[in-house]
């Protein structure tokens, strides 16, 4: 099933600019504009990047932005959090793409880092995509982050992730990814201090992750 032009049109006029206004509105700009940009990047280059029947994952997907949006354009999507967002997640997610998603969206646990093969077994998950926005601040996991990476991403898996730079914290956390990822930078707002990435796993032997 192609997106109907009303479904185009619920993500233009009504989804996006929901949540422009609420960034607008609330001063939330720092991680929701890094979802924004994300999502106005998967519908605006839909044909490049056709999520119709894809596999796609939203690590730390928060209020689901990106995972609505990845559904809506017809992907089967598996939004993820830590448990206690899960709730509020759901929600949001079946509220904007029950009726109106070609797939429905599964909402599911993941805290990056725990039990990743037992929830997520390398044997049976594939993802065509990884999607993440906002997920490299200043938080405690960033090491877990990356293993989750390493353990979502097969040899055919694009990650998409967006992020804003703050700190040098993160300038340290692209140089790791980048020992197992090869990433391009897909679209800047320096003004904004977000970039958004796309990654895929290095095709030469796999890195190990240091220790
Ligand atoms: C800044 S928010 C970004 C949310 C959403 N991606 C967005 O852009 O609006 C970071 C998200 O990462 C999740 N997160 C933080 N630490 C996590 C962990 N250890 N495991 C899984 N998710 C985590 C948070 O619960 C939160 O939803």
């Amino acid at each position: 099933m192609d997106l109907t032009s009303s479904q185009h049109n619920y993500l233009q006029n009504e989804l996006l600019q929901n949540w422009w206004q609420i960034c607008s509105l609330t001063n939330l700009s720092a991680g929701l504009l890094q979802a924004l940009v994300l999502c106005y990047f998967l519908e605006t280059n839909s044909k490049q990047y056709n999520l119709v029947d894809k596999n796609v994952i939203e690590i730390g997907a928060g209020t689901g932005l990106v995972s609505i949006v990845a559904s809506l354009l017809g992907a089967f999507v598996t939004a993820t959090d830590l448990p206690e967002l899960l709730g509020n997640l759901r929600h949001n997610v079946l509220r904007n793409t029950k009726l109106k998603s070609k797939h429905q969206p599964c909402v599911k646990e993941l805290s990056w880092g725990i039990d990743l093969e037992k929830n997520f077994p390398r044997s049976s998950c594939h993802f065509d995509y990884i999607m993440a926005a906002d997920v490299v601040y200043h938080h405690p996991f960033l090491d877990e982050l990356l293993l989750t990476f390493d353990h979502l991403c097969k040899n055919d898996t694009v990650i998409l992730w967006a992020m804003k730079f703050r700190l040098e914290k993160e300038n340290k956390f692209v140089d790791r990814f980048q020992t197992l990822f090869d990433l391009e930078m897909i679209s800047n707002f320096p003004s904004l201090n977000i970039t958004l990435y796309k990654a895929m796993r290095k095709d030469s032997m796999k890195a190990s992750l240091p220790n």
